[in-house]
């Protein structure tokens, strides 16, 4: 049975995470909250404690953890040799929404790396995971803490759904703030690359370091073709809705006019429909089909709105959702990122004329 517990993250007492601390060191699954989304953490140096994060999320095995960390000095003993960039970006980032790819030392088992050399390593900011990896003094692998393939928690209730019975303990401390993932940059190389756009953009890692690459995988607006990401878990479909997801990409208006198209076709077909609006857009469908996801005002809003429509519309039985599209820079580069691999690469392009281009 999994027991669950609330703490106010802003005021908790160390001994309210006794208990989590002492599963974490017997090699239990605990799952609590970062500042990007939750996390299923286990002790990530005891290679049977990560072994049953796979099984408890269904992952591939391929797929590997982030080390969650509380100081930097734990990177000597988890990493061969600590890069200059590396360095820099955990100086300005850290803790925060950063994770960093580190060439492993002999202490981080491969159950934790996916077999892989390397390793990805964050201090996240949240209080309590920080206060629990300070507590437990362990170096807490985790995932985001959802099934494989359903879209990451940003609640408690979410983690509920996707773990209850299969996890030891579940630390409900509200809503995230963010709600995507960590920005993760591999530093092994000559230059740093983003292996999966986050909070962290581009130019804030370029106004610490100098130029960064991306991974293609990071860029690419199709499926497939060919690209193998660097970070596994990027080729995975990810973040899907059970029901049929499309994005539509042009002026406002446009977009508008197509989504009432195609949501009328589907609905006169009996089909549940979604829309996904943003605040400015709400009034512009049809009312019970359509949610905003917040305001393009504020991109964090919208950010930390995502999984949570997601997982509303699957709660509701959506068979098709539309869904307007995002501004690929800064912050809404991670939005597109998530939200086409939600799509399976699904985007259509209206043009003013009414008509759509798929691709
Ligand atoms: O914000 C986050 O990063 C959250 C919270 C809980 O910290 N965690 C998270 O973990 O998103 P997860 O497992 O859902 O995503 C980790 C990603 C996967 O795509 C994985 O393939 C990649 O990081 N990764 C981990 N280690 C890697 C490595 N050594 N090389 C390349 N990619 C790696
Ligand atoms: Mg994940």
């Amino acid at each position: 049975k999994t027991k669950i517990i609330k703490l106010d993250k802003n005021n908790f007492n160390e001994d309210e995470l006794k208990e989590a601390s002492d599963i974490l060191r017997k090699g239990g699954l605990v799952a609590f909250p970062t500042e990007t989304v939750y996390g299923l953490g286990a002790d990530g140096l005891n290679s049977e404690a990560s072994g049953k994060i796979y099984a408890a999320k269904g992952r591939p095995s391929d797929n590997p953890l982030i080390l969650h960390i509380a100081h930097m000095g734990s990177l000597k003993e988890l990493t061969a040799d600590c890069p200059e960039a590396g360095m820099k970006l955990a100086n300005a980032f850290w803790p925060g929404p950063l994770t960093m790819i580190f060439n492993k030392s002999d202490r981080v088992p491969y159950n934790t790396t996916g077999g892989l050399e390397t390793v990805a390593i964050r201090i996240p900011s949240h209080p309590i995971a920080y206060e629990l990896i300070r507590k437990s003094g362990v170096y807490i692998a985790a995932p985001s803490a959802n099934i494989s393939g359903r879209p990451s928690p940003t609640m408690a209730e979410h983690v509920i759904e996707d773990m209850d019975g299969r996890i030891e303990m579940i630390v409900d401390g509200g809503m995230v703030d963010i709600g995507l993932e960590s920005t993760i940059v591999d530093v092994t190389g000559e230059v740093p690359t983003i292996l999966r756009p986050g909070y962290i953009t581009a130019s804030m890692l370029e106004a610490v370091v100098g130029p960064v690459n991306f991974d293609k995988a990071v860029l690419a607006r199709k499926g497939d073709t060919g690209i193998i990401p660097k970070a596994p878990g990027m080729k995975y479909k990810h973040y899907a809705p059970k029901g049929d997801l499309t994005i539509l990409e042009g002026t406002t208006e446009a977009v508008i006019q197509a989504i009432n198209k195609y949501a009328a076709e589907k609905t006169s077909k009996g089909f549940k429909v979604g829309i996904i609006s943003t605040d400015e857009t709400l009034s512009c469908y049809p009312k019970g089909m359509v949610k905003s996801i917040g305001t393009r005002k504020d991109e964090d809003t919208i950010a930390r709105g995502l999984f949570q429509i997601l997982r509303e519309f699957d709660d509701e039985g959506a068979e098709y959702i539309y869904t307007e599209s995002f501004e690929s820079k800064q912050l809404g580069q991670a939005i597109m990122n998530r939200l086409l691999k939600a799509a399976g690469y699904h985007i259509i392009k209206v043009h003013d004329n009414g008509l759509a281009t798929e691709p």
